[in-house]
């Protein structure tokens, strides 16, 4: 069997990375993330100016610089989670011409959980780690468990940011979840449980 193709939507703080990487792991398949290769290049010059520029003030990257990024990533994945894209309706239009998607699963969490989880989430500079200060804190505080690096915070977990980044997925990324229910393609789960509730969900929706 072809290893399988998902694309893992919600909002700004539903545990798209978190989920992607244990799915990633399970399913022995590529994580995709546009915003952590994003991240990766933020300084890097554009047509359209500096990642950065965008990811602080919380409005999405042009879509060229994107797509680009995402073709490069697929071209040699054997199946793939992919987080963080679509994010417009252009994106998946993009997308649906160079991928078949075996799931399309949209986690969702309500807007003071989500405020929460991004306001505490802490990162690790070095291997990417996550880690929340309440829900999944490192063993030692500030210090990440796997590599030992001082934690720091996302430029763009900022209760000002954070509050622009769900406008933006409101106004861009709801019409995506819309267009795959439309389509029928579209499996809704429910992300707000413990993390190995979502994972477990997340699990039978691949496999169903
Ligand atoms: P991106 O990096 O994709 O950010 P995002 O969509 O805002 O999502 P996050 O990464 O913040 O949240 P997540 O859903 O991954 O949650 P996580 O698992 O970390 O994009 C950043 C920026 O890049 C965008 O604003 C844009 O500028 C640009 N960009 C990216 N893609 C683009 C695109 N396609 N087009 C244009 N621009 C693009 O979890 C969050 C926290 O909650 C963690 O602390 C975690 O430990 C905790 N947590 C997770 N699950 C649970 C749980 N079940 N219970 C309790 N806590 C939990
Ligand atoms: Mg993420
Ligand atoms: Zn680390």
């Amino acid at each position: 069997m072809n290893q399988p193709q998902i694309i893992l939507l919600g909002p700004p703080g539903a545990g798209k990375g978190t989920q992607s990487t244990r799915l990633a792991e399970e399913y022995d398949v590529d994580h995709v993330t546009t915003g952590d290769a994003l991240r990766a290049n933020r300084d890097v010059e554009t047509d359209h100016g500096t990642p950065r520029e965008y990811m602080e003030a919380g409005e999405l990257v042009p879509d060229p610089v994107v797509n680009e990024i995402v073709v490069e990533a697929l071209a040699d994945a054997d199946g793939f989670v992919l987080d963080g894209y679509p994010r417009n309706l252009d994106q998946a239009e993009f997308l649906a011409d160079i991928v078949d998607l075996d799931t399309v699963a949209s986690l969702s969490v309500p807007e003071d959980e989500l405020v929460r989880r991004l306001t505490g989430r802490r990162i690790c500079p070095d291997c990417d780690a996550t880690y929340h200060v309440e829900f999944a804190p490192p063993a030692e505080a500030g210090s990440c468990d796997d590599c030992g690096a001082e934690l720091t915070q996302r430029d763009d977990d900022t209760e000002d940011t954070v509050r622009e980044r769900l406008r933006v997925y409101e106004e861009n990324t709801a019409p995506v979840v819309d267009h795959y229910r439309e389509t029928g393609k579209l499996t809704e789960v429910d992300g707000d449980g413990t993390p190995d509730e979502v994972f477990t969900a997340l699990r039978e929706t691949v496999e169903a």
